[in-house]
């Protein structure tokens, strides 16, 4: 008899839009009805295997597993597991998927998640390749949306900060075009650019508007979402173009001044020095928010791969 196939979330266009919104719906579920899901994962073990640093990803998978009745296990830095004698990562995987029933991985290296998958036979969930992809930010970042402006489809987006680097930008931008009416303004150092492959087999093989720009202020007036974003210290080669590109962009009070009454800021986080802390009291940072519901979306999705009813 054939195995039952494992289900595995490594990048965004694994799930439809259908499947997409049915996540946000329980997502939506759980925050107004957070006792009905306390029990759901009775007798689960989550495995969280950080070779990367994460606070927020880290801690709001824990957290999710927890609020679902569920129990922890894992590292939060390579250096503290078997990798540092010398494991590979095939080995390290094989072993964890006998210890838990669903495995939270974040890796430096583009493309370990799918090595996971296939020494697994519990679901992988990839929180974060190199500059690749970052699908469970995505789904916290569309669950924002939908909340916050009470739509996915009609949007005018702009992202902007480290768009070369930046995976959940990468994700996301993935995500948003195959929704209606989306149009992008990229705003970003010359550097540090959209990857030709995302302009090339995401925007224009969906005929999706963008226009790039180095200025912040060019189109503020017109834009829905502001996605600020870090510049991405760790993948960066040289120092010097590290500190020269850094400080490229401060969201602050003034630079708002033309925005429209319900835009909706938003940042993945952590935040370095690309949002003034003047803007965390406007009501249109949403930043913190989109933070907590993180732990809700997630909360969905490991139901969903664990196939809890
Ligand atoms: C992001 C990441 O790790 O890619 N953080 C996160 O998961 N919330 C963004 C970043 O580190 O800049």
């Amino acid at each position: 008899m054939r195995e039952k196939e494992v289900k595995h979330l490594i990048s965004i266009e694994q799930l439809s839009i259908q499947e997409i919104n049915n996540l946000i719906k329980v997502a939506n579920d759980i925050i107004t009805n957070p006792t009905k899901y306390s029990d759901k994962c009775n007798g689960k073990i989550l495995a969280t295997l950080f070779f990367e640093p994460s606070t927020r990803t880290r801690l709001s998978f824990e957290s999710a597993m927890l609020r679902l009745g569920g129990k922890v296990l894992g590292f939060s830095e390579a250096a503290s597991s078997s990798v540092s004698k010398g494991e590979s990562l095939a080995d390290t995987i094989q072993v964890v998927s006998l210890y838990s029933d669903i495995i939270a991985m974040r890796h430096p290296k583009e493309g370990a998640p799918l090595v996971a998958c296939n020494n697994s036979n519990i679901p992988i969930i990839n929180a974060g390749d190199g500059g690749h992809n970052h699908p469970t930010q995505t789904l916290t970042d569309l669950l924002t949306i939908s909340r916050e402006k009470k739509r996915l489809n009609n949007l005018v987006i702009g992202l902007c900060g480290d768009l070369k680097f930046g995976r959940t930008v990468h994700s996301l931008i993935t995500a948003m075009s195959r929704y209606k009416n989306i149009k992008f303004i990229l705003i970003s150092p010359k550097e540090l650019e959209l990857p030709e492959y995302i302009k090339k087999e995401v925007l224009d093989k969906n005929n999706i508007e963008y226009i790039e720009t180095h200025d912040i202020l060019e189109y503020m007036s017109q834009l829905d979402i502001l996605y600020m974003t870090r510049v991405q210290k760790e993948r960066f080669f040289n120092e010097a173009d590290y500190i020269r590109l850094k400080d490229y962009y401060i969201l602050d009070k003034d630079k708002l001044k033309t925005a429209k009454e319900d835009l909706c800021i938003m940042h993945p986080l952590p935040r370095v020095n690309e949002i003034s802390t003047s803007v965390d009291n406007d009501p249109r940072a949403k930043y913190f928010l989109q933070a907590k519901y993180g732990v809700f979306i997630r909360m969905a999705l490991i139901l969903k791969l664990l196939e809890v009813k």
